[in-house]
């Protein structure tokens, strides 16, 4: 797994890192070949990365926003605040480019207002936490609880609130981005001094590619996702019930009216939850089912069929209408397929249009929630010499 994702780390990056520390907005990388135009006005660009100011956090902080591109018109931006992913453009079936994730525009929503965590980076643990509580070798640990009586995605300051760290990395077929941040013992409630990185690479065949990484000096518990919205139509262009969801997945693992996992495996044949054939998002979304009513459509750890290490197919996902595909590979063992059931209509995305529920889905690759609590769960333990390290692959391509 690590090998496939090992970056070539040249003369190139090296050069890269330096010319970024020296300017502020540049492009740093012309690696590929002759731009390849299409019949609708997508050049196809170059591989590089260029870097603009993104305004200040509330504490004066500088945030950054990094612009990755690929010479196959794919460009992602990328900010170091939350290490959200803010933009992501990919071209439709007939070469049109167009935002597929939802967003905002400016870093003061970001900060005020990003309570469905837009594209952020989820830690330290990704997802819920019975009662903002858990025990590891016999102490139990208080977190804070911002989600009724539970923990969600890492407290309410998690890492989606931080500004991280970055260094430009990349090789001749990539070009990316290295996040850093150093969560302080007792940070959120969590025992340890956690240093994380998490590496975004863009490829030269339309992948972004993340790497999560993190060592402890106390034992303490991970779980660290992506939380990107996609709307493969484009962000702001309606309801994602058309988009056809596939899911390696036998079992996902229902919950209570909180939204813990009850501790069952539950096989999801005969059950709307069932997408092992391409099924559209919107087909069973309003059926009675239970466990449809208590998410208020889906928001659902699946278990994933994993190969037995590597990378796996968890899910891909087509939007007929613009013939995009996102196929999504991790070396998790779970995914949270969450419909977008508490967008609102309240809040303004990047191309200024009101979101509204199920304008955008979520496949967070996790482990599953509320683990610290479920020994029958896969282990989020992380101990001292140990090290957390899982990759997490979106694969964007066209179909007719
Ligand atoms: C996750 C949770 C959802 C919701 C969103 C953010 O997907 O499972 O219940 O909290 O994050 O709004």
């Amino acid at each position: 797994m690590n090998g496939i994702f090992a970056a070539r780390k040249g003369i190139l990056a090296t050069a890269l890192m330096t010319s970024i520390a020296l300017v502020t907005s540049v492009t740093l990388a012309g690696a590929a070949g002759s731009p390849a135009p299409n019949s609708n006005g997508c050049t196809g660009g170059q591989l590089g990365i260029t870097k603009r100011p993104f305004g200040a956090t509330p504490d004066g902080t500088a945030v950054d926003v990094y612009r990755l591109t690929n010479s196959h018109c794919m460009r992602v931006k990328i900010i170091t605040y939350g290490g959200i992913v803010q933009s992501l453009k990919i071209p439709d079936r007939d070469g049109r480019l167009r935002n597929v994730v939802l967003g905002f525009d400016n870093l003061q929503d970001y900060v005020v207002n990003n309570s469905p965590y837009f594209g952020a980076i989820i830690g330290r643990y990704a997802n819920r936490i019975a009662d903002g509580q858990f025990t590891l070798d016999g102490v139990t640990y208080e977190l804070p609880k911002n989600n009724g009586p539970n923990t969600l995605h890492g407290g309410p300051m998690g890492f989606h609130t931080k500004v991280w760290r970055a260094r430009v990395v990349g090789g001749q077929d990539s070009v990316g981005l290295k996040l850093r941040y150093t969560s302080p013992d007792g940070e959120e409630g969590f025992p340890g001094r956690l240093e994380t990185a998490v590496k975004y690479l863009l490829t030269e065949d339309n992948t972004l590619r993340i790497r999560y990484r993190a060592t402890t000096d106390e034992p303490t518990v991970v779980n660290l996702t992506n939380h990107s919205y996609f709307n493969l139509s484009g962000e702001g262009s309606g309801a994602i019930y058309d988009h056809v969801l596939e899911l390696n997945a036998d079992a996902y693992t229902p919950v209570d009216p909180t939204l813990i996992p009850t501790g069952e495996i539950a096989p999801v044949a005969g059950t709307p939850f069932d997408f092992r054939s391409p099924t559209s998002i919107g087909a069973r979304i309003r059926s009675n089912h239970p466990q449809i009513a208590v998410g208020r459509g889906y928001d659902h750890n699946y278990v994933l069929n994993q190969p037995p290490s590597g990378l796996g197919h968890a899910a891909s996902v087509f939007d007929p209408h613009s013939g995009r595909v996102l196929e999504i590979l991790t070396t998790e063992p779970g995914v949270q397929f969450y419909s977008g059931n508490f967008l609102d209509g309240t809040l303004i995305g990047t191309s200024g249009r009101f979101y509204r529920q199920s304008d955008g889905f979520a496949l967070e690759t996790q482990h599953y929630p509320d683990s610290p609590n479920q020994p029958s769960f896969p282990s989020t333990v992380l101990r001292p010499g140990e090290e957390y390290d899982t990759t997490t692959v979106f694969r964007f391509s066209v179909r007719g």
